[in-house]
């Protein structure tokens, strides 16, 4: 069941979109933002809304892997091995990630601190290789470095503070 501020927020932008079907993807990121994650029943409940089959708002969920359609860590932990940020060592990123969390590529720690990922362009090859943990990137990443913000992430959490909430979420609805 989508909550009131949910439904609010989709119908306050709603003559932004030239159909429902584009609207799923804010809806989708409207749902992962209060819930942390995209269940099946979230996605029943987007499809009732939107009037759009289930099937149609899985396919679009499963497509972008952004959107995480098991529960999640607090700290989203994805880096790109995509052929740029690959080619600049993000392999050694991975092994160093998985290594210090204690788990492999799509799996979260046992604390529910952390879920690692591998995942493909983050639009930043330039910088290559990129890390994104939850909504912040971080670029030039190299071993030591990742190390830090993993520690860093695991003592913020311990204080009770966000992790990886310091950038605005992409603009495109007010
Ligand atoms: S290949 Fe990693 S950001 Fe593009």
């Amino acid at each position: 069941m989508l909550s009131e501020q949910i439904k609010k927020t989709i119908n306050g932008i709603r003559h932004q979109f030239p159909t429902e079907q584009a609207l799923l993807l804010p809806l989708l990121s409207e749902i992962q933002e209060e819930q942390g994650w995209v269940s099946l029943e979230s996605m029943k409940s987007a499809g009732e809304f939107l009037n759009l089959p289930v099937s149609k708002v899985r396919e679009v969920a499963s497509f972008y892997t952004m959107y995480k359609l098991e529960p999640q860590g607090k700290v989203d932990v994805q880096i790109c091995t995509n052929i740029s940020c690959w080619l600049n060592g993000s392999d050694k990123l991975v092994e160093c990630a998985e290594k210090k969390l204690g788990i492999h590529s799509g799996e979260t720690t046992a604390d529910k601190k952390f879920t690692l990922s591998q995942v493909e362009c983050l639009a930043s090859c330039g910088t290559a290789p990129v890390v994104q943990m939850n909504q912040d990137y971080y670029e030039n990443i190299d071993a030591p470095k990742l190390l830090e913000l993993l520690e860093q992430a695991s003592k913020d959490l311990d204080a009770g503070k966000e992790v990886g909430k310091s950038t605005q979420r992409p603009g495109v609805w007010p």
